[in-house]
């Protein structure tokens, strides 16, 4: 919503939410106390915010004024009831909807903007018809999943591959998508925006994550395989993505995938396959998860083999915390499943991430249910410095792929940790020579 008030003056965005604080902290003075921390995107906010960009708490009055309203709120993994741990939870997209239905007293265009399962603008359209304030107001709803991956936002959207538009195919749902393309052609080249039914356009999201996915869960498969034959997957990950059909991207073997979407995406994709009884289709997808899993435990595994098959009492320092580098977005983040996992074995671990606060870390453990939380804070320690993490440590783990990393004085790192000194590279992203030459012990994914 920002990117668009800043490439559309003409446009008054009033970003709404229920929770005062989070809202406040979008207002503060200080731009960069935004709650994302987002490359490029203070600035944008800076830009527009006062002029055509507001945040508010005011959801009646904001719904009341707009001609288009975007349908923003999380569809989480519903944790309860039928399809629990894979359908997605549709209860804050209905409430939404109720509130839309009994404010609004002029025509809407409403713009489902959250991921949502094939389908569900049938269910707004229902609770939009039917409990409307009257006085014959109309509703189009549109579908228009946003594509952009977190560090690379603003980037993304003044420049996508793609903006996709789902809408009913009568004239009335053809005016509505004119309408919304309207607004990113002010930016976007016309041939980038592509317009269909919304059932497509719902499923097309949930399908590109789950093949995006699906990459990352091949090349990590053949990482296990490289461990065992001396091939290594940096050089097999080059030669396969020098094949121009496949293509050099989202092939960088990794300790797993994590984000708000990838996991999210492809159990809600299993549910619906196997909702419609068609189990294969069910089974092959639910398979990129199980491959993501085995490998986040794998790597989990490998530190505790290394280290003599046991960690018990043993610092082990991780660097990164956060799902992917220039986010402190943690959600489903492989640091959080392989924190777990060794401390099963009893081992202390120092966490430190250039931008994840440490209750947030702590939240993540709690999170699991595994342990409690006291258990959690005395087993974990965040610290503020990746020199003091390290420090006595047996073994480092690298679990996310900040460039600052590679800066390090890995000298001074190694001079002050217990020997032999052990790191482990779950991005492949450090000079596995020179650490060795240091005298390092280094266990890089699939080589
Ligand atoms: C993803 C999609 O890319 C985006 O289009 C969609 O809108 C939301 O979901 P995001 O979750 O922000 O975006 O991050 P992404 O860059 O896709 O990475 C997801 C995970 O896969 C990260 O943990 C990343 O480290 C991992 N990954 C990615 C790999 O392990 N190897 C790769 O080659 C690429």
């Amino acid at each position: 919503m920002a990117v668009i008030a800043k490439q559309c003056p003409q446009i008054e965005v009033t970003v709404v939410d229920l929770n005062e604080a989070r809202i406040a902290s979008w207002n503060d003075a200080d731009v960069n106390n935004i709650p994302v921390y987002e490359p490029g995107l203070s600035a944008v906010v800076a830009e527009a915010r006062g002029r055509n960009l507001f945040f508010s708490t005011d959801v009646d009055k904001a719904i009341d004024d707009a001609d288009m309203i975007f349908i923003s709120v999380n569809t989480p993994t519903k944790t309860y009831g039928a399809g629990k741990g894979q359908a997605a939870d549709l209860k804050w997209i209905e409430l939404c909807a109720r509130q839309i239905a009994r404010v609004s007293k002029s025509d809407k265009i409403v713009v489902e903007k959250s991921t949502l399962p094939v389908r569900t603008a049938s269910t707004l359209k229902d609770i939009l018809h039917h409990t409307s304030n009257g006085d014959g107001v109309k509703f189009q709803i549109l579908s228009n999943p946003e594509f952009l991956a977190e560090g690379t936002a603003v980037e993304d959207l003044l420049a996508p591959d793609r903006v996709l538009i789902g809408g009913d195919q009568d004239e009335a749902g053809q005016n509505a998508v004119q309408a919304l393309v309207d607004v990113y052609a002010n930016w976007v080249p016309r041939e980038r925006i592509l317009t269909t039914n919304v059932w497509s356009s719902e499923l097309s999201k949930l399908t590109a994550n789950a093949m995006l996915a699906q990459r990352v869960s091949s090349i990590n498969a053949l990482s296990e395989l490289c461990e065992h034959t001396e091939a290594d997957i940096n050089e097999v990950a080059r030669a396969i993505g020098a094949d121009s059909r496949i293509g050099p991207k989202f092939l960088k073997a990794s300790v797993g995938f994590g984000g708000s979407c990838f996991q999210k995406d492809i159990l809600n994709l299993v549910y619906i396959a196997r909702t419609y009884g068609l189990t294969e289709v069910a089974d092959y997808w639910e398979q990129v998860i199980i491959m993501n899993d085995h490998q986040k435990r794998r790597f989990a595994n490998k530190i505790i083999k290394r280290l003599y098959n046991t960690v018990n009492g043993k610092k082990i320092a991780f660097l990164g915390w956060a799902f992917k580098k220039d986010t402190n977005d943690t959600r489903e983040s492989a640091a959080i499943y392989v924190a777990d996992h060794l401390l099963f074995e009893q081992a202390n671990i120092a966490v430190y991430d250039p931008k994840v606060p440490a209750q947030q870390v702590y939240t993540d453990l709690d999170y699991l249910a595994t342990r409690s939380p006291d258990e959690n804070s005395d087993y974990v320690k965040v610290v503020h410095d990746p020199y003091e993490a390290c420090k006595d440590a047996h073994a480092i783990a690298v679990l996310t792929e900040w460039d600052e990393f590679k800066t390090y004085d890995w000298q001074r790192i190694y001079d002050n940790m217990l020997k032999p000194a052990h790191l482990f590279d779950g991005r492949n992203i450090l000079d596995r020579n020179e650490l060795e030459a240091i005298g390092f012990k280094v266990s890089a994914v699939g080589s």
